[in-house]
């Protein structure tokens, strides 16, 4: 996993942790290169908020992205009340009652099969009779094609339920859809982009020409430093000329990385074979993606194990006996009270928090670099435990 080396100079005595710190200039900078993308490619680059939902920066994304695309209806609603512009929303399928929410959501509306195209699809009438706004539908596609190595996160894995699979596309229901989406790559470069394009291509051609537009999912790893930046350029403005279609792009993480960190306190020091730190943050219930991918998250000033004089298994603060985050050395011997930032931890962390054993959620903050200002968005508490159990 990438994990950018820049850190925000932040005041780290004055912060309550734990707390979720966005660096709005990483963001920023992150914007400048979507937004080179969209202008020199011609296409449309939206926001995945089930990889990044922090809506106090939304003033900040909304300046270079046109939309969000969504995954339930409670994105579409946020999208819509915190974003605006375009939104869009595509999911494994959707209950009759989310679909008619979705209408008077969104802009385009992605069905994962044609029996939900089917079923769902007389509904739309219904809307438009009752005056509802205009939206447009497409199928998503499964190209078939393998680019991820982790079976947790590719959608083109055996038996996968995501997406319409050449075999199963039914050409004879395409009247009244307007696009095809795929989603298949995952913290990927432009070059598994273009094999993706090409299996897309050899499977579906028929249909793409029929498309107004064509949209290539998330999974583009486009702010990391290595990405090839012309080579996406150069795949998308080929690709939209040779169909005539517009196209969308949908990243979450790609908005995100290296724009944020997590700020944790060490509260207790113990020892078991070697020694252990608990801090006031979690694995579980705070990146659950260390457990769940898993990778190990850089912190600031550590090292791997044994590479500095000090090194310590560093724990979470629930009664999980695998809440570990990982062992890392220390150039001093950590105290109670010390601060530790984890870094890159913007995506995919926020929008997965759970407050298992009760755990207090970390707060989200932002810092503005050039007014060296931090502002505290959100603190949560007991109210925010309580109100999911009843
Ligand atoms: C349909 C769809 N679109 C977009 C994304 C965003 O992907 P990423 O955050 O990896 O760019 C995902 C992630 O799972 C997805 O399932």
């Amino acid at each position: 996993m990438f994990v950018s080396d820049r850190v925000p100079d932040l005041p780290l005595d004055a912060i309550e942790t734990p707390c979720f710190v966005i660096d709005l200039g990483a963001l920023a900078d992150n914007l400048a290169v979507l937004r080179r993308v969209q202008d020199e490619a011609g296409c449309k680059i939206l926001l995945a908020l089930k990889g990044f939902a922090a809506f106090p920066t939304f003033g900040l994304v909304r300046q270079s992205l046109p939309g969000v695309t969504s995954s339930s209806t409670h994105e579409a609603r946020l999208g819509r009340a915190h974003f605006g512009g375009e939104v869009h929303a595509c999911a494994p399928a959707y209950s009759d009652a989310d679909f008619d929410e979705l209408l008077g959501l969104c802009d385009h509306v992605v069905f994962n099969s044609f029996s939900q195209w089917q079923r769902l699809g007389p509904r739309y009438a219904r809307h438009l009779a009752a005056g509802g706004r205009a939206v447009e539908f497409g199928i998503r596609v499964n190209p078939e094609h393998r680019e991820v190595e982790v079976e947790l996160y590719d959608p083109c894995g055996p038996c996968s339920r995501l997406g319409v699979t050449r075999g199963q596309f039914r050409p004879e229901l395409l009247d009244g859809i307007a696009g095809l989406h795929f989603h298949t790559l995952c913290e990927l470069g432009a070059d598994a982009l273009g094999r993706t394009l090409a299996a897309f291509e050899a499977s579906f051609g028929d249909f793409i020409g029929q498309m107004k537009w064509i949209n290539l999912g998330g999974g583009h790893h486009i702010t990391r430093p290595d990405y090839d930046v012309e080579g996406l350029i150069a795949i998308v403005r080929a690709f939209r000329e040779r169909w005539n279609v517009d196209v969308y792009l949908e990243p979450g993480e790609a908005i995100a990385l290296g724009t944020g960190v997590l700020v944790a306190r060490v509260l207790d020091l113990v020892h078991n074979g070697m020694d252990v730190a608990i801090l006031d943050t979690s694995a579980t219930a705070h990146m659950p993606d260390v457990l769940e991918m898993p990778y190990r998250p850089q912190i600031v000033g550590a090292g791997a194990p044994g590479e500095l004089g000090h090194t310590y298994r560093l724990g979470g603060m629930s009664c999980l006996a695998g809440d570990v985050i990982g062992d890392y050395s220390f150039d001093r011997p950590l105290q109670v009270g010390d601060t530790l930032v984890f870094r890159d931890m913007a995506q995919y962390t926020m929008v997965k928090t759970t407050t298992f054993n009760g755990v207090r959620t970390p707060s989200i903050a932002t810092w503005d670099p050039l007014a060296r200002r931090l502002q505290v968005h959100r603190r949560f508490g007991y109210a925010d435990y309580a109100s999911r159990l009843g």
